[in-house]
């Protein structure tokens, strides 16, 4: 499948962006709210917390509900879509936007968030962003994944390409998949299921 690839900054100038939630997705505050993603110990001073990468982070409504929760976030993206804001904002939090590709970016994260990253990318691009995980995450570190569309077949094409939890799984050797839920919390307007999967890197 070789799709025209998306020009993701006209996209933007465009304001064409159906994605964009306008906020973090639903499931990930709720998860925040309760509490249940920082461990235990850990400092909720911004910029002091455990080490976090969004990539494809668009707008970086996910990358700065995590930096306010008290984690120390590098959010990557091809567009500066907020043309200087996100990145600032982030700065104040202790974290950064990193305007580049991705699936090169490489340093040393406790946790990875995937929201609909994944699903935009070209199917044959998969195994980059499997590397992406395994060569950012330290061992012990933690892949959360909002996976959506689930159940989109795969004849419809995309981006939103289809996307199950296996294939996640596919490019992630060396990861247990230790949670995969349906999303308590959907985002709205959404027609496809959307999972809420957690992966430890293991070594
Ligand atoms: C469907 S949007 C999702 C944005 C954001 N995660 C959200 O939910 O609002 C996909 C994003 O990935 C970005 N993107 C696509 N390919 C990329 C790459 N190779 N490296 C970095 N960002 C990329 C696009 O610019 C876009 O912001």
């Amino acid at each position: 499948m070789n799709p025209e690839p998306v020009d993701w900054r006209r996209r933007y100038e465009d304001r064409d962006t159906p994605w964009d939630l306008g906020g973090p997705h639903p499931e990930l505050a709720a998860r925040l709210a309760r509490g249940g993603l920082l461990p235990a110990g850990s400092p909720t001073r911004a910029g002091q917390g455990p080490r976090a990468l969004v990539p494809g982070c668009g707008r970086g409504h996910d990358a700065l509900a995590l930096a306010r929760a008290g984690f120390r976030v590098t959010a990557v993206d091809l567009v500066d879509a907020t043309g200087g804001v996100l990145g600032r904002e982030l700065e104040q939090l202790g974290g950064e936007l990193r305007v580049e590709d991705a699936l090169r970016h490489r340093g040393a994260y406790d946790v990875l968030f995937e929201h609909t990253f994944f699903c935009a990318l070209d199917p044959e691009q998969r195994g980059a962003w499997g590397l992406l995980a395994r060569e950012n995450l330290v061992p012990g570190g933690k892949l959360w994944a909002l996976v959506f569309p689930v159940g989109k077949p795969a004849a419809e094409g995309g981006p939103p390409f289809a996307t199950a939890v296996e294939d996640l799984a596919r490019v992630l050797p060396g990861f247990s998949l230790c949670v995969d839920v349906p999303a308590g919390a959907r985002a709205p307007k959404r027609s496809w299921e959307e999972r809420w999967a957690e992966f430890e890197r293991l070594s």
